[in-house]
């Protein structure tokens, strides 16, 4: 599509999107003041790169979040066969009571949380329907919520689709990883604030909490008397002997958390769209409602094979993942730290690097546009995840080695090619 085209397209969209009759929280969530405070409209420039890379074709993808290299084992995908047969009818609102009850073991083993598994735990549609439900569940129309930034890019629009006001709370960059900086959420938290929001392992930048700086985390949230929403999407994806701490285990936080989790990234499940929540019995019974409303239920074939995932011996694909992971993560680090402009992270946790491009003189969005033109390889830019995030562009190693070595390949060739200078 020619430029002028496209931009007439992305006028005729942004005029629909902007119509009078549609919903407030739909154009909220669309983020139109973003172009007013100097930054592209995230939601519209990853379907400008979307497009832009259908037109093009022949693109190698950097920029997605599926694992693309292995299946699940052998027995998940025997359950998910065999519940195809044996599982025919509708699973019910609140899903199999025997997925519940080793949900439960699960959480008490692995995240040291105790959740009754009649009415503290539901399945959901991968952990991508937990932030929808949850946001819309604790929100009032402009309760203020603190959201760390970058933080994985659904995020703000589904607080802002629910009303939400929100307040980044910048993780910290000091030129070679990315850090929580207790700090500046102390500055931001009030007796105001009514929610945290946060993924840990945070995508995009891998930051993985400590148990201590859980703890400062829960006592704030005790003082100041706010909730918690914990994505945990990335629990399993660890790096360098990094260990998951579930912030609902601490004293007094269950009652305040609402905890998401999926089998889609550690499992190489995406496409099962399975996942859960847990939180107390109160914020249950509004997602009760909600799975009821909405979507009824979840698929019986997802819960079958996550079922066959936490009773089987899921330890020994477990190691090979994570090392198989781990070896394409440094692989990356080293290629991007090659190129002259870019300093690459080494995340602990998440299948992603997230590099400060500051030096190449673009902005990420022009470094995405210049890679995906003139090298037709996709990645994502990362004013997506939040404006602290802008400098930096999102790189995932969930793909093939060969993947990642002829993507990488093609974006050292369009480095190469960049037109102007670069400070390193
Ligand atoms: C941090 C985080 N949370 C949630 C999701 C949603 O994934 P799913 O619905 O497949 O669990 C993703 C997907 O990329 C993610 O990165």
């Amino acid at each position: 599509m020619a430029d002028t085209k496209r931009q007439a397209r992305r006028e005729r969209l942004n005029a629909a999107a902007n119509a009078p009759w549609l919903a407030d929280r739909m154009k909220s969530a669309l983020m139109p003041e973003y172009e007013s405070d100097g930054f592209p409209n995230p939601v519209t420039a990853a379907r400008h790169l979307g497009d832009l890379a259908e037109e093009l074709g022949d693109v190698v993808s950097l920029s997605g979040g599926t694992i693309g290299d292995r299946l699940p084992p052998d027995f998940v995908r025997d359950a998910a066969r065999e519940a195809v047969d044996k599982y025919p009818h509708y699973p019910g609102v609140k899903g199999y009571r025997d997925f519940r009850v080793a949900l439960a073991a699960k959480l008490e083993r692995d995240n040291a949380i105790t959740a009754d598994p009649d009415d503290e735990i539901l399945p959901t549609i991968g952990c991508q329907q937990v932030i929808d439900s949850t946001l819309r569940i604790l929100l009032n129309r402009d309760d203020d919520v603190l959201l760390f930034d970058p933080e994985y890019a659904s995020t703000e629009p589904a607080i802002r689709m629910a009303g939400g006001r929100i307040t980044p709370v910048p993780l910290a960059w000091d030129g070679a990883e990315w850090r929580f900086d207790f700090e500046a959420l102390a500055r931001v938290a009030s007796h105001k604030t009514k929610l945290l929001v946060m993924s840990n392992g945070n995508n995009p930048a891998g930051v993985v909490y400590t148990q201590s700086q859980l703890e400062q985390i829960a006592d704030l949230a005790r003082t100041l008397d706010f909730w918690v929403f914990s994505d945990e999407e990335y629990e399993k994806t660890l790096f360098d002997g990094a260990v998951h701490h579930s912030i609902a285990a601490l004293p007094g936080m269950h009652e305040r958390t609402v905890t998401g989790f999926s089998f889609s990234k550690g499992y190489a499940m995406t496409a099962y769209r399975i996942g859960y929540m847990v939180g107390p019995a109160a914020v249950m019974d509004h997602m009760h409602s909600i799975l009821r409303f909405s979507i009824q239920a979840c698929s019986a074939v997802g819960q079958r094979a996550a079922h066959a995932v936490l009773t089987g011996d899921m330890q020994p694909w477990l190691a090979d993942n994570t090392a198989n992971l781990q070896r394409k993560r440094d692989y990356l680090v080293q290629r991007l730290n090659r190129i002259p402009g870019i300093r690459c992270n080494t995340p602990r946790g998440c299948y992603f690097v997230f590099p400060d491009i500051r030096g190449t003189g673009l902005t990420s969005l022009e470094f995405c546009e210049h890679v995906l033109r003139e090298g037709r390889v996709s990645v994502t830019p990362g004013f997506e995840f939040g404006r602290h995030g802008e400098g930096h562009v999102r790189v995932s190693f969930c793909f093939s080695q060969a993947q990642i070595e002829a993507g990488m390949d093609r974006l050292e060739q369009a480095m190469a090619r960049l037109p102007q200078p670069v400070s390193a």
